[in-house]
């Protein structure tokens, strides 16, 4: 029961300004408080400082490659440290082009464990795009396929990088895709539960069926929450705002069921810009979320019959 808290003060992945003051905004919600009330052990790694990495190219359809793959490579090796000496690496963003550094720390924990990685990805985008896709050329739109092997992106990390198998992925709340990464999606077997989906399934009996992969196979689960995910009214805190988001309820839902599951490793927390931000708010629910995620709840649950 430690967590491990990681700022990376990162947007050059995203296009604009605002998402480097994701980490700030983060601890003046009380993140670190929240989950020293809940009774954690919470060590704050302060912010990831990098210089642009100057051996990688500056590459004409991957803005700003020098400095995500700096953050990479560092947040690679924070991720992995923590979770290898047993702490919950949490890492406060920054913008979604830090998954790469991030999942990829925890696929290199989890081949070392001998066990399988799952990945939750909880946006309103599928960020499957490669530099040939990418209709922005804007790193956070990529991350998913960088981790899964399917981005070209010179040699940030080591060839011999552990993967992360497309199949073990699960998308939820996605209701935008560009049309050539929807054909890359398909082809490589990412499982997408779209809002299409969620209106008619439901959030609960989605989670139940995810999280029962998960445990069958006792694997490993990381879960990257996209500020966008939510619906624009409850979370404004974004530049990619897409109508039609998670509700308050459904959000905190997953995250109650996540806990019960006792299954989630890592977390990121990405996307919120307070420069765009309403006096706080999507900061704030953020913080709430990661609460549901790590034991606070309204009463406990009967226990299930056997
Ligand atoms: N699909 C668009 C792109 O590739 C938007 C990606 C938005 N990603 C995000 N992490 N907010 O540019
Ligand atoms: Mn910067
Ligand atoms: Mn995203
Ligand atoms: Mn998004």
């Amino acid at each position: 029961r430690s967590v491990t808290l990681i700022g990376a003060p990162l947007e050059e992945g995203s296009g604009r300004r605002g998402a480097a003051m994701g980490p700030a905004a983060l601890r003046i919600a009380g993140v670190d408080q929240t989950l020293v009330d809940l009774g954690y052990d919470v060590v704050d790694a302060g912010d990831v400082h990098v210089v642009p990495a100057r051996d990688l190219p500056n590459h004409p359809k991957a803005h700003n490659l020098r400095i995500i793959g700096a953050f990479t490579r560092a947040l690679e090796a924070g991720v992995y440290e923590a979770a290898a000496a047993g702490r919950f690496p949490l890492i406060l963003g920054g913008d979604h082009s830090l998954s790469m550094g991030t999942v990829s720390g925890m696929a290199r924990y989890a081949a070392q464990q001998g066990r399988p990685l799952f990945v939750l990805w909880l946006d309103a985008h599928s960020d499957f795009n490669t530099p040939a896709t990418s209709p922005s050329g804007n790193i956070h739109g990529m991350p998913v396929a960088y981790f899964c092997g399917q981005a070209e992106l010179a040699e940030i990390l080591p060839k011999e990088r552990p993967l992360v198998d497309p199949r073990n992925v699960f998308q939820v709340g996605i209701r935008s895709v560009d049309a050539p990464e929807r054909e890359l999606i398909k082809e490589h077997g990412i499982n997408v539960f779209d809002m299409r989906w969620l209106d008619e399934q439901g959030v609960a009996a989605t989670m139940r069926q995810i999280l029962g992969i998960v445990s069958d196979a006792n694997g490993l689960l990381h879960v990257s929450l996209d500020v966008d995910f939510l619906d624009p009214e409850i979370a404004p805190g974004v530049g990619t705002t897409v109508p039609g988001g998670a509700t308050f309820r459904e959000a905190h839902l997953i995250m109650e069921m996540l806990c019960d599951s006792g299954l989630v490793s890592s977390l990121d927390l990405v996307e919120l810009n307070p420069f765009l931000d309403d006096r706080g708010k999507s900061a704030r629910i953020l913080v709430e979320l990661t609460a549901s995620l790590f034991g606070r709840r309204i009463f406990d649950r009967p226990t299930r019959a056997a």
